[in-house]
């Protein structure tokens, strides 16, 4: 490898670094979220956890409105800890993270 094409490289390594970090405060992926906070426990139902994608187990819930779910993630319920695991999450990740739940699989 020849020395400008080493430090072509390492351009780019450093810029892929800064461009992450600049996107952090963006909101984030609703699937992303769900994968790598809420996943654990909504994906197989873990103590009674209402599962992804299953309508019928989130029809009740989502009664009692997008705002108070998301207060009650945020504070913890039963065996859910406070924030569902995912520090980062503003409201509106969790309202978009509950909508990719809560409704059917897209095809
Ligand atoms: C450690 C397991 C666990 C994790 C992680 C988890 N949950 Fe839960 N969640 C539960 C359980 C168990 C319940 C059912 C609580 C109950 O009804 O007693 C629940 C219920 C809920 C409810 C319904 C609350 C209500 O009032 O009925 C919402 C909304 C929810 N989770 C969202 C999330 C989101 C969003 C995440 C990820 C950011 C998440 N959860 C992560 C276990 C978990």
């Amino acid at each position: 490898m020849s020395q400008s094409t080493k430090l072509s490289v390492l351009f780019a390594a450093s810029f892929f670094t800064l461009s992450t970090a600049w996107a952090a405060p963006v909101a984030q992926k609703p699937e992303a979220v769900y994968d790598k906070s809420c996943k654990i426990c909504h994906d197989a139902g873990i103590a009674g956890a209402p599962k992804k994608h299953a309508v019928a187990e989130w029809e009740s819930r989502l009664k009692l409105g997008m705002d108070a779910l998301v207060e009650t993630v945020k504070k913890g319920k039963g065996a859910m800890p406070p924030k569902g695991m995912c520090m980062d999450c503003t409201d509106e990740d969790y309202k978009a993270v509950i909508t990719f739940m809560s409704s059917p699989k897209q095809p």
